[in-house]
């Protein structure tokens, strides 16, 4: 991975979330590590976007999703499936856009300054390995255009980095 990255913030969300793509390609190589390109891929978006307080991954061990790597502050380090946003997530397969986090039934508050938030399952050959969970301090920060975006940027990554043979332990 090369380790600089230009990004021209001065652009809108759909704008660079399209740069994120085209860096993906030469960011990321396939004999990459995968903990090193999960940690990397979750520098690149706090880096990408100023509305992000905190994005990173939980994956699927047993009925439960464990904290993998991330950038922001010290999080919960275990969600039960179909608990928080995460777990219903991961418990329904589908993204969750979360406008006021206060209004979500459940909601796992591990930064009590978190207002609104999104959740994007990761799921290959039909199997739920784990999500991506991104915060932010203001609300409705999140929207169709993100959920269209990340879930293609998942999609592009975890074939790269061959994410079904992940395992946390
Ligand atoms: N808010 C999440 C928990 C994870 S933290 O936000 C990092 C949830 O309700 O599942």
């Amino acid at each position: 991975m090369s380790e600089e990255l230009k990004l021209n913030k001065n652009l809108s969300d759909e704008e660079i979330y399209l740069q994120l793509i085209a860096s993906l390609h030469h960011l990321f190589v396939e004999n990459d590590k995968i903990l090193s390109a999960l940690s990397n891929f979750t520098a690149l978006l706090k880096q990408a976007f100023e509305k992000i307080s905190w994005v990173g991954f939980y994956f699927l061990d047993g009925d439960r999703l464990f904290l993998g790597p991330f950038q922001g502050n010290i999080a919960c380090v275990e969600i039960r499936m179909n608990h928080g946003v995460c777990g219903a997530s991961a418990y329904k397969k589908a993204t969750l856009i979360v406008e006021d986090v206060d209004k979500f039934p459940g909601h796992i508050a591990c930064d009590s300054a978190s207002k609104s938030e999104i959740v994007v399952p990761i799921v290959i050959n039909n199997e739920l390995i784990g999500v991506l969970d991104l915060d932010s301090y203001e609300y409705s920060s999140f929207n169709e255009i993100d959920k269209k975006y990340l879930e293609e940027l998942l999609t592009i990554f975890t074939k790269k980095i061959d994410l079904g043979k992940f395992k946390i332990i």
